[in-house]
């Protein structure tokens, strides 16, 4: 990502963006109560966090929340957020794709859960599943490539929707062995009252 693109992510939430996305996802809240079945909160990573919606729902469940986003606007409305909430989540601002200062992005600690929400990047996919502790939940929702006729929010551009299927094919081609709790692709009604075609999915590392 140029230096660019991080100031227009930045421009964009200074405009406020996404000023109106205060609540969790509906798909991290649907899945919270059986995660939290299996295991006790440990630590999240909330990746492309953005103002963090779901790092601060998620550190409201009990975990400890590491987030990261290249918009250092939205990590300080995201703050500013936790600090509403009464909750303290790790905010960390980094490109998560290509080279850093630091070198190519890498997460210093295993998670129980981690979540990208609304962030295509298939390149990630193999750092996060190495990420995730052994019993951990990776939560994954994209925008969907649609052809259907309905009207659908989110982008135009199709490089940032996913194809049918990729998900889980990203996923279960790795060596790591992964359960396949949860997926669905299809038509979902937000809670904006707009219609999107989302693909999720859910895996629980096994070994
Ligand atoms: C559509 S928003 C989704 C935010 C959040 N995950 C959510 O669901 O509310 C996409 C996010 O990706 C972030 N982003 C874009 N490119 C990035 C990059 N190279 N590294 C880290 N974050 C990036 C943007 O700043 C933005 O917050």
């Amino acid at each position: 990502m140029s230096l660019s693109d991080r100031q227009l992510w930045d421009a964009r939430y200074r405009q406020g963006a996404y000023s109106e996305r205060l609540w969790p996802s509906a798909y991290l809240q649907q899945c919270m109560p059986e995660i939290l079945a299996q295991q006790a909160p440990q630590r999240a990573l909330d990746v492309a966090c953005g103002r963090g919606r779901n790092s601060i729902y998620a550190a409201q469940q009990g975990f400890v929340v590491d987030a990261v986003d290249v918009a250092a606007a939205a990590l300080a409305q995201g703050a500013r957020q936790a600090f509403h909430a009464g909750v303290t989540v790790n905010w960390r601002c980094q490109n998560l794709l290509g080279a850093n200062a630091g070198g190519v992005w890498q997460p210093h600690n295993n998670y129980g859960l981690i979540v990208m929400f609304r962030f295509v990047a298939p390149s990630l996919v193999p750092t996060l599943v190495s990420n995730l502790a052994l019993g951990g939940h990776l939560l994954i929702e994209e925008h969907l490539q649609w052809s259907g006729p309905e009207a659908v929010s989110g982008p135009n551009n199709p490089d940032f929707r996913v194809a049918p299927q990729s998900l889980k094919e990203a996923l279960l081609s790795g060596p790591q062995v992964l359960d396949l709790v949860d997926e669905f692709e299809g038509l979902v009604e937000e809670p904006d009252g707009s219609q999107a075609a989302l693909s999720r999915i859910w895996v629980r590392r096994q070994r």
